[in-house]
C-alpha cells in the first residue's frame, strides 16, 4: 500500500533500538508517506535530530531546546495532523506516561492530545517487559485501543535473552500499512452497537441485573468509531468510561431497548449486540418500596421479557449485517449455534462466561465467531482486540 499523502509522526524514545527507527522512516519515505519526528530527550543521546531531519525532509521536535529552530512546528498541530501515531521505540517509562496520562513532555503531550490511531512498538529489557507494573500499562493501553507491534524475542543489547526486542522495521511499516488501511474500511457505515446490562425493576429501589460492565460493547463501539462508522451506542446499566465520538441513546430494561431497536436497526447496515439483556422481569412493579415481612418467604413471580435480537432479526434486510452475542455457561457452541438460527443472526460471538479472563466485567475475552458457514474460536486478547476481530470478519 503506497501512503502518499499520509501524515505520520513518529515518537522516537530514548533505546538503544532508536537506531532501527531511522530504517522506518527511510522505508516510510520510499512509501510516500510524510513523516514529523517527535524525539524525547533521552532519544537524543542514541541518534541526533539530524538524522531524522534528513530522513523525513522535516523539523524535528526535540525537548533539548539546543536547536530553536526544531521548533517552529507546535506539538498540538502535530497531534491534529497525525493519520498515525507511532512510537518505534517505546520504552517502558513512555508506556507507563501514555497508561497514566501523564504529559511532561513534547512526546507524551503530543500523544496525550492527539485523536489518530496509535501504535507502538515496545523496546525493552525482558524483566522490564515483564514486570506487572509494564503489564499492567500495556492491557490499560490495549483496552483504550492502543495498538502494539512486537515486542519479539531475541538476544537484547543488554545481553539478555528473551522478550522485548523492537519489532523489525519492515513489519512496523506493515503494520503502519494495515492500519492506515483499516482506519478508513467502515467509512460511510452506519453501525449499532447495544452494551451494559438491562435492569428490571421490581419495586422503586430494587431491580434484578447482571455484571455487565459495558466493556465489550464500548470497545467494539470504539473500533467502529476508528475505523470510520458513524456509530450509535444502545447502553443500558455500565460501569466502563463511556466513549465519545459516538452517539448515545440510553435505555433502562429489555423493554426499552425493544423500543429503541425497533426504530433504529432499520437505518443501520451493521447491528451487534453485546448488551446482556434480562430473559425474565418481575411481573409487576410495585408503587411503593415492597416491605419486609418477618419469617414469611418472599414469591417474585417472573414474566419473560421479548427477545429483541429475534424480533429485530425478522425483518433484517438482505443487505444488513446483524451480529448477537451468546453467554454460555455450558454446551457453549450448541446453545450459540442455536441462538444463531433462531435470532436470524449472520454472526454469533460466543462467549464461555466461565473461564477466568473471559465475560463479564474483564479486560480480555475468549471468543468464537460462528457463522452459517463455520466457526473460528480466537485466543485470549483485549476486548478492543476481539472488536476488531469481530469487525474484520463482517468487512470479510
Ligand atoms: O459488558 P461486559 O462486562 O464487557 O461483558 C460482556 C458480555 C459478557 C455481556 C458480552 O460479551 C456478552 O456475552 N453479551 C451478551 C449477553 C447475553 O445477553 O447473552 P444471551 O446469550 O443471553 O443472549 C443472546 C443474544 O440475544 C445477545 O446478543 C443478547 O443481546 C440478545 N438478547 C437476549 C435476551 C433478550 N431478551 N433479547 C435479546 O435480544
Amino acid at each position: 500500500m503506497e501512503l502518499t499523502g499520509k501524515h505520520i509522526v513518529l515518537g522516537v524514545t530514548g533505546g538503544i533500538a532508536a537506531y532501527k527507527s531511522a530504517e522506518v522512516v527511510s522505508r516510510l519515505r520510499h512509501l510516500g508517506a510524510d513523516v514529523h519526528v517527535i524525539m524525547t530527550r533521552n532519544a537524543t543521546e542514541f541518534v541526533t535530530p539530524l538524522t531524522f531531519r534528513t530522513l523525513t525532509a522535516n523539523p524535528v521536535v526535540t525537548d533539548t531546546f539546543a536547536e530553536p529552530e526544531e521548533w517552529n512546528v507546535e506539538h498540538v498541530a502535530l497531534a491534529k495532523l497525525a493519520d498515525i501515531f507511532v512510537i518505534a521505540p517505546a520504552t517502558a517509562n513512555i508506556l507507563a506516561k501514555m497508561a497514566n496520562g501523564f504529559a511532561d513532555d513534547m512526546l507524551s503531550t503530543t500523544v496525550l492530545a492527539t485523536k489518530a490511531p496509535v501504535l507502538v512498538a515496545p523496546a525493552m529489557n525482558t524483566g522490564m517487559w515483564t514486570a506487572k507494573a509494564t503489564q499492567q500499562n500495556v492491557s490499560v493501553l490495549k483496552n483504550r485501543g492502543v495498538l502494539f507491534a512486537g515486542p519479539e524475542s531475541g538476544m537484547l543489547a543488554c545481553g539478555d535473552e528473551g522478550k522485548g526486542r523492537m519489532s523489525e522495521p519492515a513489519d512496523i511499516v506493515r503494520k503502519i500499512q494495515e492500519i492506515l488501511g483499516r482506519t478508513e474500511d467502515l467509512a460511510g457505515k452506519k453501525l449499532l452497537v447495544t452494551a451494559g446490562s438491562t435492569r428490571e425493576r421490581l419495586d422503586p429501589v430494587r431491580f434484578l441485573t447482571n455484571d455487565s460492565s459495558g466493556k465489550m460493547g464500548f470497545a467494539i463501539a470504539e473500533a467502529a468509531r476508528d475505523r470510520g462508522a458513524e456509530v450509535t451506542l444502545v447502553k443500558g446499566n455500565t460501569t466502563a468510561p463511556v466513549p465519545d465520538g459516538v452517539r448515545i441513546i440510553e435505555i433502562e430494561s429489555a423493554r426499552d431497548l425493544l423500543d429503541v431497536m425497533k426504530k433504529e436497526a432499520p437505518k443501520q447496515d451493521i447491528v451487534i449486540q453485546a448488551a446482556a439483556v434480562a430473559d425474565y422481569r418481575p411481573a409487576a412493579c410495585a408503587k411503593t418500596k415492597i416491605k419486609k415481612k418477618d419469617g414469611e418467604p418472599m414469591v417474585i413471580r417472573l414474566t419473560e421479557n421479548p427477545d429483541i435480537a429475534k424480533t429485530i432479526g425478522e425483518k433484517k434486510k438482505a443487505s444488513q449485517v446483524f451480529v448477537g452475542f451468546a453467554a454460555e455457561t455450558d454446551h457453549v457452541a450448541a446453545h450459540a449455534q442455536e441462538k444463531l438460527i433462531k435470532k436470524n443472526l449472520d454472526m454469533i460471538v460466543a462467549n464461555d462466561v466461565t473461564k477466568p479472563g473471559a465475560g463479564f466485567n474483564t479486560d480480555t475475552n475468549i471468543v468464537t465467531l460462528i457463522t452459517k458457514e463455520g466457526s473460528e474460536a480466537l485466543p485470549i486478547m483485549s476486548k478492543r482486540e476481539v472488536a476488531d476481530a469481530i469487525l474484520d470478519r463482517i468487512i470479510g
